[in-house]
This record gives structure tokens, sequence and C-alpha cells, in this order.
């Protein structure tokens, strides 16, 4: 499958990594809305971007040592040099160890490649180790994205001397939308959405995939890439797809905690408008949902398009489903 779009996230991740950065972004967005896609085709453009810059992709839940890292250049040597230390002690989550090793690897990289610029994006943080330790990990990566900070460790003869000239530059990616609500108070991350494909796009790759209808796939996907992938699995059925969801999301589960919680009415009517989960009673639906990856707060900061309110595929101005399938399912499910 050839990548499609997302000019506009491109080209915002090119100029990210042209500039000092002292602040990691961490960008959050809805399930299967493309954000691994992104970043691997950000590595495949880099050395096109900057030709002597070095992006490093590092998936947090891989759990074999090769498949942790993706880069635009032969990371080969360098990794050789650090394998033996990272596996003793990664142990079974590799994101345990992903500050030390990024922090060990382009140490190695600013001494053997004198790089430009380095982008160091990091996958499935918070899924792999949750949310305190993570933003442990996005901490530690300010403090090595710092310009100021590394020149003063270089002063004092903590980190060799070249490591203080490079650019930084430090991306999070995740769909959990307790870890955008945790690092969203603190100075020390900026958190930026990304959202589904937008209709020019999400119509190529409904093309290039063979969809019949792509009026019923947008009215059922909203332009999430991963949806439209598991409809072309259902053979285009919409009632299939939407059963499994049903069943693989929890859709049933969820419902029956609104109940519980005395929350039916409210919940009833977010999937009328979901923009009453930003109402300071919308509060406790709104972590129930988006703990479940159900919903996402939208935010004016976006790496690439803020989608418009549309009633019709449950975004909202404030809040958003994360796809009309998903509001379906739970509409469905509330009906009995
Ligand atoms: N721009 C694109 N062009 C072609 N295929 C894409 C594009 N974006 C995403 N896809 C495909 O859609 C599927 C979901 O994308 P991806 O896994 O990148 O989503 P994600 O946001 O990382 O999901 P998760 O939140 O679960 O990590 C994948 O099969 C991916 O290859
Ligand atoms: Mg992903």
């Amino acid at each position: 499958m050839v990548f499609i779009g997302r000019e506009a996230e491109l080209s915002w991740l090119r100029e990210y990594a042209g500039a000092d950065r002292s602040t990691p972004y961490v960008i959050y967005g809805p399930e299967g809305c493309g954000k691994t896609a992104l970043a691997l085709e950000a590595v495949r453009r880099f050395l096109h971007w900057y030709p002597r810059g070095v992006a490093l992709y590092l998936d947090g839940k891989a759990r074999r040592g090769e498949d942790v890292f993706k880069s635009n250049i032969q990371l080969g040597d360098v990794l050789a040099d650090v394998a033996g230390e990272l596996l003793g002690r990664i142990g079974g989550a590799a994101a345990r160890a992903a500050v030390w090793l990024l922090g060990r690897v382009v140490e190695r990289l600013v001494e053997k490649q004198s790089p430009s610029n380095i982008l160091v994006i990091v996958d499935e943080l918070f899924s792999a180790v949750g949310v305190r330790e993570g933003a442990v990990v996005v901490k530690h990566a300010q403090e090595l994205g710092d310009r100021h900070l590394r020149s003063l460790k270089a002063e004092a003869g903590l980190i060799p001397r070249p490591l203080a000239g490079v650019r930084i530059a430090y991306l999070v990616f995740t769909s959990e939308g307790a870890s955008r609500r945790e690092l969203s108070r603190h100075s020390w991350a900026h958190t930026a959405l990304m959202w589904n494909m937008d209709k020019d796009d999400f119509k190529r790759l409904n093309e290039a995939v063979g969809g019949p209808d792509f009026a019923a796939a947008w009215r059922l996907c909203g332009g999430n890439p991963r949806c439209l992938f598991q409809l072309a699995e259902a053979g285009w059925d919409a009632e299939r797809y939407l059963a499994s969801i049903s069943s693989s999301r929890g859709v049933r589960w969820v419902v029956a905690k609104a109940a519980e919680l005395g929350l039916t009415d409210a919940l009833k009517e977010a999937v009328e408008d979901p923009d009453i989960l930003a109402e300071p009673s919308g509060l406790r639906l709104a972590k129930l949902l988006e703990s479940r990856n159900f919903v996402v707060e939208l935010s004016p900061a976006a790496i690439g398009g803020v989608p418009s309110r549309d009633p019709e595929l449950g975004v909202g101005r404030l809040y958003a489903w994360q796809t009309p399938a998903l509001r379906d399912a739970v509409a469905r499910a509330l009906r009995g």
C-alpha cells in the first residue's frame, strides 16, 4: 500500500525538525488515524528534507530488538554498539529503556555522522508504559532537546561537546486521551492534534483500496484509514462492520459503565452532540469515553487540519467521536 496525502502534516513535521526545539510535542489523535504511517513516511523522506539529517523512529511496544528502530540511515553499527547494553536493560518493555537508549544513540550519531539535525519520534509510548512513566520519558526528552541545557552539560563535561550544537526535535505519538490530559498540565510538553484524513485524501485512499461507495465509507469512517481497511475486511458491509466494532471495542461495556455511573442520559446527549463533554457536567463522561478511545478533545493546536463541526460525522467544535461508526455503535447499544 502506498502512502497517500497528509501533505499538511508532513510539512509540519519537516518544519518542526528544522529548528531548535526545547519543548517536545505529544501528537495525539484517533486510533487508526494514521499516526504510525505518518511517522514512518517522515523517516522515509527525511534525507530528502535534510541531507545531513537523521530521523529515528522508536516503537515503544516492539518486543524484538530489530523492530524497535527505524531510521533513514544505516543504524546498524551504531546500534550494534549499544544493543547488548540495551537488551540487558529493556527486559520486556522496550520503552522503559527508551530514554536511556535514545540518549546514547543520539550521542553516538553525533560522534559518527555529525548530523545537522536529529528528529526522534517515539510511537506507542503511553500504551507501552502507562501515563506516569510516559510522562517521565517526555520530561527527559525535553532535557535532551533543550539546547541551552545541553550546552551547560557540555561545559560541565557531562556530555560530549559536539552534542551541544545539534538540533534535536522530539515527538511522541499517542492515541491515549488520558496521556494528553496529563501532559497538557505541564509546561515541558506541547500537545497537538492529528485528525483523521481529509475528504480528498480519504477519497484517494478509498480508490486505492477499491472501495465501491465513497459516500458510504465517509459517512461511516469520517476519514479514518483503519476504519476503511476494516470495512473492506467486512466485505464493505456497514452492518457487519458495526457489529464487529460493537463487540471488539467494548461498546456494551461502555454503555453499562455509563449506566452504573448514572450517565446514560448524558451519553445519549453526547451521541447527538459531543460538545456536551466539554461542559463541567460532562467531565466524568468525557473521561470515561476518552479512556476507552471513543472520543477526542479537539484542540486548535493541530499538526494538520482541525475538523469542522459536522454533526452527521459526530464532530463538534470541542469534542469529536473518533469515528462516526463508534458513535453509531454506541447509539445502537443505547437503544438496546
Ligand atoms: N496516509 C496514508 N496512506 C495510506 N495508508 C495509510 C495512511 N495512513 C494510515 N494508513 C494505513 O491505515 C492503517 C492505520 O494507520 P496507523 O496504524 O498508522 O494508525 P495509528 O494512528 O498509528 O493507529 P494507533 O492509534 O492504533 O497507533 C494502517 O494500515 C496504515 O498503513
Ligand atoms: Mg500507531
